[in-house]
Protein backbone atom coordinates (compact mmCIF):
# COMPACT_ATOMS: atom_id res chain seq x y z
CA UNK A 1 0.00 0.00 0.00
CA UNK A 2 1.33 3.69 -1.08
CA UNK A 3 2.19 5.48 1.91
CA UNK A 4 3.96 8.86 3.20
CA UNK A 5 6.71 8.90 5.59
CA UNK A 6 7.34 11.90 7.60
CA UNK A 7 10.70 13.22 7.99
CA UNK A 8 10.97 14.04 11.62
CA UNK A 9 14.04 16.33 10.89
CA UNK A 10 13.62 17.78 14.60
CA UNK A 11 16.52 18.57 16.56
CA UNK A 12 15.10 17.32 19.69
CA UNK A 13 13.11 14.50 22.02
CA UNK A 14 10.47 17.39 22.54
CA UNK A 15 9.60 19.05 19.63
CA UNK A 16 9.17 15.40 18.35
CA UNK A 17 6.78 14.49 20.55
CA UNK A 18 4.82 17.41 20.40
CA UNK A 19 4.47 17.14 16.71
CA UNK A 20 3.40 13.70 17.18
CA UNK A 21 1.10 14.36 19.47
CA UNK A 22 -0.89 16.66 16.84
CA UNK A 23 -1.92 13.20 14.93
CA UNK A 24 -5.01 12.45 17.19
CA UNK A 25 -6.21 10.22 14.85
CA UNK A 26 -3.97 8.45 12.53
CA UNK A 27 -0.35 7.06 13.08
CA UNK A 28 1.75 8.31 10.51
CA UNK A 29 4.83 6.38 9.25
CA UNK A 30 7.80 8.71 10.29
CA UNK A 31 11.59 8.52 9.43
CA UNK A 32 14.33 9.48 12.11
CA UNK A 33 17.30 10.43 10.76
CA UNK A 34 20.95 10.83 12.38
CA UNK A 35 20.68 14.37 13.88
CA UNK A 36 17.86 13.14 16.19
CA UNK A 37 19.01 9.53 16.62
CA UNK A 38 22.79 10.82 17.50
CA UNK A 39 21.00 13.46 19.84
CA UNK A 40 18.49 11.02 21.55
CA UNK A 41 20.04 7.81 20.99
CA UNK A 42 17.56 4.43 20.98
CA UNK A 43 15.64 5.56 22.84
CA UNK A 44 13.94 7.94 21.03
CA UNK A 45 13.11 5.05 18.49
CA UNK A 46 11.36 3.05 21.33
CA UNK A 47 9.25 6.20 22.57
CA UNK A 48 7.99 6.51 19.03
CA UNK A 49 7.25 3.08 18.91
CA UNK A 50 5.56 2.78 21.77
CA UNK A 51 3.14 5.15 20.54
CA UNK A 52 2.06 3.01 17.74
CA UNK A 53 4.31 4.86 14.71
CA UNK A 54 6.02 2.91 12.41
CA UNK A 55 9.73 4.02 11.78
CA UNK A 56 12.20 4.07 9.32
CA UNK A 57 15.77 4.39 10.33
CA UNK A 58 17.51 6.70 8.09
CA UNK A 59 21.30 5.87 9.12
CA UNK A 60 22.77 5.10 5.87
CA UNK A 61 25.65 2.33 7.04
CA UNK A 62 28.20 1.83 5.11
CA UNK A 63 31.43 -0.36 6.43
CA UNK A 64 32.69 -3.46 6.35
CA UNK A 65 30.93 -6.16 6.00
CA UNK A 66 31.00 -7.74 9.66
CA UNK A 67 30.78 -4.07 10.90
CA UNK A 68 27.02 -3.98 8.95
CA UNK A 69 25.71 -7.23 10.06
CA UNK A 70 26.29 -7.15 13.89
CA UNK A 71 25.00 -2.96 13.60
CA UNK A 72 22.18 -4.16 11.64
CA UNK A 73 21.36 -6.69 14.29
CA UNK A 74 21.32 -3.92 17.20
CA UNK A 75 19.24 -1.76 14.96
CA UNK A 76 16.41 -4.63 14.05
CA UNK A 77 16.20 -4.99 17.83
CA UNK A 78 14.39 -2.08 17.90
CA UNK A 79 11.82 -2.89 16.47
CA UNK A 80 12.33 -0.76 13.12
CA UNK A 81 10.30 -0.99 10.23
CA UNK A 82 12.55 0.38 7.52
CA UNK A 83 16.35 0.47 7.78
CA UNK A 84 19.15 1.78 5.00
CA UNK A 85 22.67 1.65 3.63
CA UNK A 86 24.45 2.74 1.00
CA UNK A 87 25.04 0.37 -1.95
CA UNK A 88 28.54 1.80 -2.82
CA UNK A 89 29.28 -0.19 0.03
CA UNK A 90 28.94 -3.42 -2.48
CA UNK A 91 27.16 -6.27 -2.56
CA UNK A 92 28.32 -8.25 0.20
CA UNK A 93 28.07 -5.19 2.91
CA UNK A 94 24.62 -5.59 1.35
CA UNK A 95 23.61 -9.03 2.43
CA UNK A 96 25.42 -9.05 5.24
CA UNK A 97 23.11 -6.42 6.51
CA UNK A 98 20.47 -8.59 5.58
CA UNK A 99 21.44 -11.36 7.56
CA UNK A 100 22.13 -8.77 10.49
CA UNK A 101 18.68 -7.33 10.47
CA UNK A 102 16.88 -11.08 10.16
CA UNK A 103 15.18 -11.86 13.50
CA UNK A 104 15.01 -15.55 15.08
CA UNK A 105 11.42 -15.38 14.23
CA UNK A 106 12.43 -14.42 10.31
CA UNK A 107 10.90 -11.34 10.26
CA UNK A 108 12.77 -8.26 9.71
CA UNK A 109 12.68 -4.55 9.08
CA UNK A 110 12.49 -3.39 5.22
CA UNK A 111 15.86 -2.85 4.28
CA UNK A 112 16.60 0.22 1.32
CA UNK A 113 19.56 1.46 -0.43
CA UNK A 114 20.89 5.00 -1.03
CA UNK A 115 22.30 4.86 -4.40
CA UNK A 116 24.04 8.04 -4.87
CA UNK A 117 23.35 10.79 -2.86
CA UNK A 118 21.26 13.63 -4.75
CA UNK A 119 24.34 15.86 -3.29
CA UNK A 120 26.98 14.36 -5.42
CA UNK A 121 26.86 15.73 -8.87
CA UNK A 122 28.21 14.70 -12.15
CA UNK A 123 31.62 16.58 -12.02
CA UNK A 124 31.56 15.52 -8.41
CA UNK A 125 31.71 11.52 -9.21
CA UNK A 126 33.80 12.14 -12.25
CA UNK A 127 36.07 14.46 -10.76
CA UNK A 128 36.83 13.40 -6.77
CA UNK A 129 35.26 9.90 -7.56
CA UNK A 130 37.08 8.71 -10.64
CA UNK A 131 33.93 7.43 -11.53
CA UNK A 132 33.65 7.98 -15.32
CA UNK A 133 29.67 7.11 -16.55
CA UNK A 134 26.45 9.18 -16.60
CA UNK A 135 25.16 10.13 -13.09
CA UNK A 136 21.43 8.17 -13.85
CA UNK A 137 23.15 4.72 -14.99
CA UNK A 138 25.09 5.01 -12.00
CA UNK A 139 21.90 5.08 -10.13
CA UNK A 140 20.51 2.30 -12.25
CA UNK A 141 23.56 0.39 -12.10
CA UNK A 142 23.61 0.55 -7.65
CA UNK A 143 20.03 -0.03 -7.62
CA UNK A 144 20.50 -3.27 -9.77
CA UNK A 145 23.15 -4.34 -7.48
CA UNK A 146 20.61 -3.54 -4.03
CA UNK A 147 18.48 -6.20 -5.83
CA UNK A 148 20.67 -8.94 -6.34
CA UNK A 149 22.02 -8.60 -2.94
CA UNK A 150 18.38 -9.18 -1.77
CA UNK A 151 17.42 -5.98 -0.84
CA UNK A 152 13.74 -4.53 -0.99
CA UNK A 153 14.29 -1.53 -2.52
CA UNK A 154 16.27 2.17 -3.13
CA UNK A 155 15.78 5.59 -1.87
CA UNK A 156 15.34 7.41 -5.23
CA UNK A 157 13.69 10.51 -6.90
CA UNK A 158 9.82 10.46 -7.76
CA UNK A 159 10.91 10.88 -11.52
CA UNK A 160 13.73 7.69 -11.53
CA UNK A 161 10.79 5.58 -9.82
CA UNK A 162 9.19 3.68 -12.82
CA UNK A 163 12.77 3.63 -14.24
CA UNK A 164 14.06 1.52 -11.21
CA UNK A 165 11.18 -0.94 -11.04
CA UNK A 166 11.86 -1.13 -15.16
CA UNK A 167 15.08 -2.29 -14.31
CA UNK A 168 14.51 -4.22 -10.83
CA UNK A 169 10.78 -5.37 -11.01
CA UNK A 170 7.61 -3.96 -9.88
CA UNK A 171 7.43 -5.25 -6.31
CA UNK A 172 11.08 -3.47 -5.80
CA UNK A 173 10.44 -0.49 -3.52
CA UNK A 174 10.97 2.99 -4.34
CA UNK A 175 11.00 5.27 -1.46
CA UNK A 176 11.09 9.20 -2.72
CA UNK A 177 11.74 12.07 -1.28
CA UNK A 178 11.74 15.74 -3.14
CA UNK A 179 8.06 15.99 -3.10
CA UNK A 180 6.11 19.27 -2.88
CA UNK A 181 2.77 20.31 -3.13
CA UNK A 182 1.77 21.90 -6.19
CA UNK A 183 2.61 25.50 -5.89
CA UNK A 184 4.42 24.81 -2.45
CA UNK A 185 7.74 26.54 -1.33
CA UNK A 186 10.65 24.16 -2.92
CA UNK A 187 13.38 25.07 -0.11
CA UNK A 188 16.86 23.46 -1.32
CA UNK A 189 15.01 20.75 -3.15
CA UNK A 190 16.12 20.89 -6.76
CA UNK A 191 14.17 18.15 -8.91
CA UNK A 192 10.82 18.42 -6.77
CA UNK A 193 7.22 16.24 -7.61
CA UNK A 194 4.09 16.79 -6.31
CA UNK A 195 2.30 13.24 -4.07
CA UNK A 196 0.04 13.20 -7.12
CA UNK A 197 2.71 12.44 -9.94
CA UNK A 198 5.17 11.03 -7.83
CA UNK A 199 1.63 8.41 -7.35
CA UNK A 200 1.38 8.03 -11.04
CA UNK A 201 5.12 7.20 -12.10
CA UNK A 202 5.27 4.55 -9.52
CA UNK A 203 6.63 6.10 -6.45
CA UNK A 204 5.74 3.28 -3.57
CA UNK A 205 6.38 5.17 -0.51
CA UNK A 206 6.95 8.91 -0.25
CA UNK A 207 9.58 10.82 2.00
CA UNK A 208 8.02 14.78 3.07
CA UNK A 209 9.54 16.63 5.89
CA UNK A 210 9.22 20.52 5.93
CA UNK A 211 5.86 20.62 3.57
CA UNK A 212 4.15 18.59 6.36
CA UNK A 213 6.20 19.67 9.30
CA UNK A 214 6.68 23.51 8.60
CA UNK A 215 2.43 23.59 7.77
CA UNK A 216 0.44 25.57 9.68
CA UNK A 217 -1.90 22.39 9.98
CA UNK A 218 0.59 19.48 9.92
CA UNK A 219 -2.36 16.96 10.12
CA UNK A 220 -4.17 18.53 7.28
CA UNK A 221 -1.13 18.81 5.52
CA UNK A 222 -0.57 14.84 5.81
CA UNK A 223 -4.19 14.17 5.01
CA UNK A 224 -3.33 15.57 1.85
CA UNK A 225 -0.28 14.14 0.64
CA UNK A 226 -1.91 10.51 1.55
CA UNK A 227 -4.83 11.64 -0.39
CA UNK A 228 -3.22 13.08 -3.27
CA UNK A 229 -0.46 10.11 -3.41
CA UNK A 230 -3.06 7.48 -3.63
CA UNK A 231 -5.44 8.93 -5.98
CA UNK A 232 -2.63 9.99 -8.11
CA UNK A 233 -4.92 13.34 -8.55
CA UNK A 234 -4.01 17.07 -7.09
CA UNK A 235 -6.97 17.62 -3.98
O1 LIG B 1 11.83 18.66 4.10
P1 LIG B 1 11.97 17.76 2.92
O2 LIG B 1 10.63 17.27 2.37
O3 LIG B 1 12.87 18.31 1.84
O4 LIG B 1 12.67 16.46 3.54
C1 LIG B 1 13.08 15.40 2.76
C2 LIG B 1 13.78 14.37 3.62
O5 LIG B 1 14.32 13.37 2.78
C3 LIG B 1 14.94 14.90 4.45
O6 LIG B 1 15.00 14.13 5.65
C4 LIG B 1 16.14 14.63 3.59
O7 LIG B 1 17.31 14.46 4.32
C5 LIG B 1 15.73 13.31 2.92
N1 LIG B 1 16.39 13.03 1.64
C6 LIG B 1 16.33 13.88 0.55
N2 LIG B 1 16.97 13.56 -0.61
C7 LIG B 1 17.65 12.42 -0.70
C8 LIG B 1 17.73 11.54 0.37
C9 LIG B 1 17.08 11.89 1.56
O8 LIG B 1 15.69 14.91 0.62
N3 LIG B 1 18.22 12.09 -1.84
Amino acid sequence: MKDVIIACDFPDRETTLAFLDRFTEEKPFVKIGMELFYAQGPEIVREIKRRGHRIFLDLKLHDIPNTVRRSMAVLSSLDVDMVNLHAAGGKEMMRAALEGLTRKDGTRPLLIAVTQLTSTSQSVMEEELLIEKPLDQVVLHYAKNAADAGLDGVVCSPLEAGKVHEVCGSSFVTVTPGVRFAGGDVGDQVRVTTPAKAGQIGSDYLVMGRPITGAEDPVAAYRRAVKEFRGGTEA
